[in-house]
């Protein structure tokens, strides 16, 4: 059984969706819309709408839509009854409990993070028990003082493989949670399970909301792997969070300063860098970029000095740019990475350091020129033209022109050959972009790669009509009530999974007039709902939705499901006949 159909309306009559959406999104009017750049892909032109007066959203760009709730869900990763609670908390009501959803949902993200708290808990006081002396000794050794271990609550874990287990298991939590949550594996050998954790020194990693969700641990001295960090578990995803944003997201500055590791974060918080984040252990990801977009217009890169840290710096340096913040790049001399630099300089040379950090494009063209010598002509023109690449990444017109008289004065290259070759790079880059979403249009129409209607492509002329009577149906469920259509319609109708099984829930929920959405919201994941958006969306575009026109489809579809059948009964029937002819002759 679902949630009431009551409490769905007063909940979405009193979450306001555009309050909801705009806390995510900078939202501007467009007639009777407001639109943004989307939170869920990166662009730069607004392609992501909100429909106050349906009180739902669409995006153009990459297909992303739904309810308020589906919004809610997408952005905190959430699943259905987690965004449902936390929308009824914001305006004050309660969630009945008195229905089977509760007892259906799959994971208790509640008590993974319950759990995940007793053992940051275990792990802090392990590292403060005179016992393990040792590894308290080795972080405060690094220059750590005990406020921070507090602060950050690092721990340590022990070198014995049942510690955290067995403490865990004696809390009630079982060996299928703790392994879930990544804090034991189980022996391949003995089928026995082990601590995952053990002779390191752990970081705990935490929500925005201050939930621990997952743990990095370095190991004590040397040895391999340095780090161990937690794979993803139900209630945790390393794309898609940073290594002390909690702490990190309210610095009024709206900047960030991005680090490699976790020790230059707690280091640098230390010294007064309140803005300090890490990605865990991977390289950046665009989600990643999104959600820093969502915090600070201004970033600062400080990874490590090496050649992997700069080629790294490099990656970053495009995410982030592609979401439109502003990028700098630190870099740290005669150090390896801004944890060393904070304890060999000092704090106040980091701040000296921020203050006269370049920008991403000077960074950029100065490691250019680093590498050619001018006096080369060879070397000079591989100089000009990988300027001209990282020129034709610009947005900005007169950003460009700035950095093509800089270029001109470095190379003595005249700044309209520059500015051509410049406007040569661009359009080319513009051209297969567009053939790169060309091919992923197509790939899409032709139903390849498509995790929601995988079975669409065995006809798709099929699924289109499917596609087209849905949408048509969900703008005016009253049809349902006409006679000459409801003659017709039946599950049996639809050939692809999914398109049968929203018809399915749409009669189930449609006989409440008006049809909403959200009635759907439960049942469908958010990829699913951004596909029943476009369904709408695609028909709304056309003028002519009328009933005749549901008709005809729903008439093409009742005809292409009867032949279907009778040809696979023909042939069935017509296999069996020839296997008993064989039969008989060898007789
Ligand atoms: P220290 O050597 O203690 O100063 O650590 P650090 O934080 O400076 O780490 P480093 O620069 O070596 O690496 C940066 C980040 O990459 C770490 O914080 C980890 O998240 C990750 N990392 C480093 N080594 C490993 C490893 O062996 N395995 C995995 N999975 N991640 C690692
Ligand atoms: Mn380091």
């Amino acid at each position: 059984m679902a949630l009431p159909q009551a409490f769905l309306q007063e909940l979405k009559a009193r979450c306001n969706i555009e309050d909801i959406i705009s806390q995510h999104v900078q939202l501007k009017r467009a007639g009777s819309n407001l639109v943004g750049c989307c939170p869920f892909h990166s662009e730069r032109t607004p392609s992501f709408t909100v429909f106050t007066g349906r009180e739902n959203f669409y995006c153009f760009g990459c297909g992303a839509g739904g309810d308020v709730i589906t919004f809610v869900m997408k952005m905190q990763n959430v699943d259905y009854i987690t965004a449902v609670t936390y929308l009824a908390d914001r305006v004050g009501l309660k969630v009945p409990e008195d229905n089977f959803f509760r007892q259906e949902k799959k994971v208790d993200r509640n008590r993974f993070f319950e759990m995940n708290k007793c053992a940051a808990k275990f792990f802090h006081n392990a590292l403060m028990a005179p016992e393990n002396r040792e590894a308290y000794e080795y972080i405060t050794g690094r220059g750590l003082t005990p406020l921070t271990l507090r602060r950050f609550g690092i721990g340590y874990a022990d070198d014995s493989q049942d510690s955290l287990k067995g403490y865990l298991m004696s809390q009630g939590y079982s060996k299928e949670e703790i392994r879930e949550g990544f804090l034991a594996g189980v022996s391949q050998k003995t089928g026995k399970l082990f601590d995952m954790f053990r002779n390191r020194i752990i970081f705990p990693i935490f929500d925005l909301s201050g939930n621990v969700i997952a743990f990095g641990g370095r190991i004590i001295g040397n040895g391999e792997p340095k780090y161990l960090n937690s794979s993803d578990t139900p209630v945790f995803k390393k794309s898609r969070n940073l290594y002390a944003l909690e702490r990190a997201k309210n610095n009024p500055e709206s900047t960030l300063i991005l680090c490699e590791g976790y020790m230059d974060v707690v280091a640098l918080h230390q010294a007064g860098f309140t803005n300090a984040v890490a990605t865990l252990g991977t390289a950046i990801t665009p989600d990643q970029a999104r959600i820093m977009s969502r915090y600070a217009s201004t970033v600062y890169i400080s990874y490590d000095s090496d050649n992997a840290g700069q080629r790294a710096a490099k990656k970053a340096i495009d995410l982030l740019t592609q979401v439109g913040i502003n990028v700098k790049v630190i870099r740290v001399e005669d150090a390896k990475d801004p944890d060393e630099y904070i304890k060999k300089f000092g704090k106040s040379s980091f701040e000296k350091l921020l203050a006269k950090s370049n920008g991403h494009i000077d960074y950029t063209l100065s490691n250019i020129e680093a590498k050619y010598s001018m006096a080369i002509p060879e070397e000079k023109l591989r100089y000009v033209q990988e300027c001209c690449d990282m020129l034709a990444k610009i947005y900005s017109s007169v950003e460009r022109e700035i950095y093509i008289q800089k270029i001109c004065e470095k190379s003595g290259v005249d700044p309209s050959v520059i500015r051509n070759e410049v406007e040569k790079k661009q359009k080319k880059a513009k051209h297969s972009a567009e053939k790169e979403r060309i091919k992923t249009d197509i790939q899409r129409e032709i139903g390849w790669g498509d995790r929601i209607m995988a079975d669409s492509s065995k006809n798709l002329a099929t699924a289109k009509k499917e596609e087209n009577l849905l949408g048509i149906l969900l703008m005016r469920a009253e049809y349902l009530k006409d006679e000459r259509l409801s003659a017709i319609l039946c599950e049996k109708i639809f050939q692809c999974e999914f398109t049968k099984r929203v018809y399915t829930r749409l009669i189930e929920t449609a006989d409440t007039l008006p049809f909403d959405l959200s009635l759907l919201g439960e049942y469908f994941d958010p990829d699913e709902m951004g596909r029943i958006m476009k369904f709408v969306m695609n028909r709304e575009r056309l003028e002519n939705n009328s009933i005749e026109v549901a008709l005809e489809l729903a008439r093409a579809l009742e005809k292409i499901a009867s032949e279907t059948v009778e040809d696979g009964d023909g042939s069935d029937d017509s296999f069996l006949k020839s296997l008993e002819k064989i039969k008989q002759s060898k007789k």
